[in-house]
């Protein structure tokens, strides 16, 4: 695997591929744990070559989060991308993405809103803006995302959709560790006793689950699981659509970490 810095090496690199060889893109902030290798081995199974992309995406973060103790790992991340079968790591520095006098956002606009975009203010205008770059720099046939952030996931659809891209967005199912906790870069985070109380998070939605099987309101039910939690507080629940299904997507906070996760409630998931 070539690890690249600069856009103008990823391009060269990829001279060679364009038009006889399909490629995949799977773009992240690294601190890579099974979910984002689930992403790099079905791109690696589907595509000729594999690009990954490596960047702690500033502009997605608002004022007073946690970019600057996000977690960093550049060496296990370059390991693990080479084990998982990526071809090329892009990992830019800021300027590379963001170049001075940088004035050019992309805004989903209807889709931006509510849930995780309420909570956190130009988030995925930050997401779009940095994925339409790649898409546009990577020119990938296939890209990979995670259902786990089914916001996001359903941003990009109507992105690529609006826009006429001209590659298949792949949403892949969420990785969970073994309790059920949807797993997370952010997972680092959390104190024992503060992951103990995170498994609210799955056990609410697989009981909201429940409920819509028997017909009762899922939003209600998992709210209620939530509320009974000591030491977390929800900041939403709430259904979502996504690649042709219906999710139920719940937001909390454990201490000073904020952790998403959802379920499928209806649709066929592959
Ligand atoms: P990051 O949080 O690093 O996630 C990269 C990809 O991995 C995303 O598509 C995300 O949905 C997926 N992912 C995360 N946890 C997962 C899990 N438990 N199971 C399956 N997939 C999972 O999401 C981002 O980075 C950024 O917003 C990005 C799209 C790279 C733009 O900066």
């Amino acid at each position: 695997m070539r690890i690249v810095e600069t856009i103008a090496d990823l391009r060269a690199a990829l001279a060679p591929h364009r038009g006889t060889r399909s490629l995949g893109l799977v773009p992240t902030m690294g601190a890579f744990h099974a979910g984002h290798v689930s992403l790099i081995r079905a791109s690696r199974a589907e595509n000729d070559a594999t690009v990954v992309s490596l960047f702690v995406n500033p502009s997605q973060f608002a004022a007073g989060e946690d970019l600057d103790r996000y977690p960093r790992d550049p060496e296990r991340d370059a390991s693990v991308a080479a084990e998982a079968g990526a071809d090329l790591l892009f990992a830019p520095p800021a300027a590379e993405m963001y170049p001075e006098g940088f004035q050019t956002w992309v805004d989903v606009e209807g889709l931006s809103r509510g849930l995780e975009g309420d909570a956190r203010p130009g988030h995925f205008r930050g997401v779009a803006t940095v994925c339409l770059k790649l898409f546009t720099v990577v020119r990938p046939d296939r890209t990979y995302f995670g259902r786990k952030d089914a916001q996001q996931a359903a941003v990009i659809e109507r992105l690529v959709c609006d826009l006429a891209l001209e590659l298949e967005l792949r949403i892949l199912p969420t990785v969970r560790d073994a309790d059920g906790l949807a797993l997370s870069s952010r997972n680092a985070y959390l104190a024992p006793d503060e992951r103990a109380a995170a498994l609210a998070l799955p056990r609410a939605l697989a009981a909201g689950l429940e409920a819509h099987e028997d017909g009762s309101d899922p939003v209600e039910v998992a709210a209620a699981v939530l509320a009974g939690e000591r030491g977390i507080a929800t900041d939403y629940v709430d259904t979502l659509a996504v690649d042709g299904l219906t999710v139920l997507a719940a937001a909390i906070r454990v201490g000073t970490t904020r952790l998403i996760d959802n379920v499928v409630l209806e649709g066929d998931t592959p």
